[in-house]
């Protein structure tokens, strides 16, 4: 099936590396124009490969004021914005809550929960404007149950479960979706191992408890965004997906 996202435009954060990616070219192949954005430069390289349906925007998304640049940019370059993406994050150190800082806990929600704030913010005052539109969140599966030494990310990540609660019913009649998608163990620039492979190699450790017994692969990730960002999840609004070979079953 294609054309999925026909006539769609969407902006896509992190889309230099990993799950961002892999929407980024998802989405571009289902009809969608999409604005590739990321802090990395790699972003340019995804637009380019993506060909003209695609342009890259330079975003640190620690600055609000930067975020209002990139929504301008989807409204200005295409003239409208139908889909959103909050996916850039960052794992931060991973050390037992006691040891964690201020300085850590201050760029950990920065990026990953702070940054999702003001997406939506400015998102959706441009989604109003043409009548509506659908929020794709990537939260984590650490936000549904304990990580061991990820307690300030999980926090943050467990805050952008309930921004994505929140602002589903604020908007459910204004017609904007507002959804998020949990990964668990995914095989992407954030898991240390994957940095020269780009698909998990045989001998690879594989992540434990997952049910499924391997990694997720960024293109399972970007399916199901794809999903809840469509049309085909016109009645779905405010649910926290998760994408993560049963992980978070047990
Ligand atoms: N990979 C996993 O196992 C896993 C598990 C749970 C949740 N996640 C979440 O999935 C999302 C995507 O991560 P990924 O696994 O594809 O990792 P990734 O490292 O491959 O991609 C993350 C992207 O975010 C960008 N980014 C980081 N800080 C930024 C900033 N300040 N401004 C703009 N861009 C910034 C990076 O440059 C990078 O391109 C993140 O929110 C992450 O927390 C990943």
């Amino acid at each position: 099936m294609t054309g999925r996202l026909e006539s769609k435009v969407a902006v896509i954060t992190g889309a230099g590396s990993g799950i961002g990616r892999s929407m980024a070219k998802l989405f571009a192949a289902e009809g969608a124009r999409v604005v590739c954005a990321d802090i990395s430069g790699r972003q340019h390289d995804v637009a380019a490969e993506i060909g003209d349906a695609a342009i890259a925007a330079q975003v640190d998304l620690a600055i609000p004021a930067q975020i209002a640049s990139m929504i301008d940019t989807a409204d200005k370059a295409f003239g409208r914005l139908d889909v959103l993406c909050n996916n850039a994050g960052l794992g931060g150190p991973i050390m037992p809550l006691a040891e964690q800082t201020e300085d850590n806990w201050d760029m950990i929600h920065g990026v990953n929960l702070k940054a999702v704030f003001f997406g939506m913010k400015y998102g959706i005052h441009s989604m109003l404007r043409t009548g509506g539109g659908s929020i794709v969140n990537t939260a984590s599966a650490a936000a549904l149950v304990g990580w061991k030494g990820h307690g300030v990310y999980a926090a943050a990540k467990a805050g952008v479960i309930q921004l994505t609660k929140c602002a589903a019913l604020d908007y459910a009649e204004a017609g904007i979706r507002v959804n998020a998608i949990c990964p668990g163990n995914t095989w992407t620039g954030l898991v240390k191992a994957s940095k020269d492979h780009a698909v998990p190699p045989p001998d690879a450790r594989t992540p434990p408890s997952v049910p499924m017994n391997r990694w997720g692969l960024p293109t399972e990730l970007a399916a199901a965004a794809l999903f809840l960002a469509s049309d085909e999840a016109s009645f779905i609004t405010g649910v926290a997906l998760p994408v993560d070979g049963g992980y978070v079953v047990p």
